[in-house]
């Protein structure tokens, strides 16, 4: 039987790049998702998007709904670093959509991701395989 928390996809425009978007956007997006990052200071949040090889937004009827943000040589590594939907639109298929631009733009690399408590069974639903030879240093 269907999932029936999933609904019907909705009209989407999908944008490359920083086109409307704001650091108090993303903010609140991220918060509303939710997506825990650490956003308290506008002016690094904008610096993660300006330096970000690939970011990608998602908008129905001129609001912000999804946000994807990648960084990538384009050859064999890219990374994805955030991805976020507005909860009002979550299962219907923005995700997706944002992930299936990433897949096309990124293709012949290897994507890889850090999942949270709540995404993991999400990615592996999409295609994605767990590994476990992952390593990570905080350089503070
Ligand atoms: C995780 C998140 C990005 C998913 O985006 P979304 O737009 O709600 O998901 P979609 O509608 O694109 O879902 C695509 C498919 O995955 C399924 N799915 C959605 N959420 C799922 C979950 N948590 N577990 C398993 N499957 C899930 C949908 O049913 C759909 O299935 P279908 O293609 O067979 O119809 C969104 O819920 C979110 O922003 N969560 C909070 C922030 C977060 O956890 N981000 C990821 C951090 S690593």
């Amino acid at each position: 039987m269907a999932d029936d928390t999933a609904k019907t996809a909705i009209h989407l425009e999908i944008r490359e790049g920083l086109d409307g978007l704001t650091p108090a956007r993303i903010v609140t997006l991220y918060r509303r998702a939710p997506l825990l990052r650490p956003v308290d200071r506008n002016e690094r949040v904008w610096e993660m998007f300006e330096k970000a090889s690939l970011v990608l937004t998602a908008w129905r009827d001129g609001d912000l709904v999804g946000i994807a943000r990648v960084l990538t040589d384009g050859v064999l590594y890219s990374y994805l670093c955030d991805l976020a939907v507005e909860p009002d639109v979550q299962r219907h298929g923005v995700g997706k959509a944002l992930l299936h631009e990433i897949f096309e733009r990124c293709k012949g690399t290897e994507l890889v991701l850090r999942d949270s408590d709540i995404s993991s069974s999400y990615y592996a639903h999409l295609g994605f395989q767990r590994v476990g030879n992952a390593w990570v240093k905080y350089l503070r």
